[in-house]
């Protein structure tokens, strides 16, 4: 069985808070209906949002609170721009606006040629003045970690202040091809599965993502 690689494991936010744990474990089940699982992802996406946020930088302004004025501090929502990789990225959007209202949104939609087994990019909408930005690019599932690599080789492009990834389940492949191409980047996630199936889906995991917040299955 593949293990995470020292180096990679320092890389590694495990989000193990215990509502974070039982969400999942609801979403996990597979008689979870399109509209519960959709609803879990959303409340666990604003949950994990304070995680990832944690560092956000913050200033201090001058407010007038009812009894004397003070300094406080607030952060620049406006610098942060969650970065969706279509299309199960999306399902975790308004849990996290939800917490960052200001932030603004990005979309990516890759796809992996099966005959080239190269990714191929066919939609990119970023907000403008990325150079100034913090990026957190969120996918549900860090599976192979392809396609994670390769939306994050092409966000680097617009040479963003930061990147950080968001997931909720990944498996140690995931995280070590993620990590040896883009040593940089912090990964958060709220649980390491066991490995990846011929076919590319986390186990024990909790199918695909996409499926099960469209219902599309
Ligand atoms: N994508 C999914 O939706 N599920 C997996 O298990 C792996 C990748």
């Amino acid at each position: 069985m593949i293990q995470i690689s020292d180096s990679a494991h320092a890389h590694v936010h495990l989000i193990d808070h215990p509502l974070v744990q039982h969400k999942l474990t609801l979403m996990r089940k597979k008689e979870a209906s399109t509209n519960s699982f959709r609803r879990l992802l959303g409340e666990l996406s604003s949950l994990m949002a304070y995680e990832v946020t944690r560092d956000m930088a913050t200033q201090e302004v001058e407010i007038e609170t009812p009894l004397e004025s003070m300094q406080a501090k607030v952060i620049d929502g406006k610098k942060l721009v969650f970065v969706s990789i279509l299309r199960a990225g999306n399902g975790i959007l308004d849990g996290v606006l939800s917490v960052v209202p200001g932030a603004r949104v990005g979309h990516i939609g890759i796809y992996r040629d099966p005959a080239t087994l190269q990714a191929v990019e066919y939609y990119f909408k970023m907000p403008k003045d990325m150079h100034e930005r913090d990026i957190i690019v969120v996918d549900p599932m860090l599976a192979t970690g392809n396609s994670a690599s390769a939306a994050i080789t092409r966000l680097k492009a617009c040479n963003p202040k930061s990147i950080k990834f968001l997931c909720l389940l990944t498996v140690p492949q995931g995280i070590n091809t993620l990590h040896e191409a883009h040593p940089d980047v912090e990964i958060f996630t709220a649980a390491i599965d066991r490995e990846l199936n011929d076919h590319g889906y986390i186990l024990p995991g909790l199918g695909d993502a996409g499926d099960r917040i469209f219902g599309t299955q």
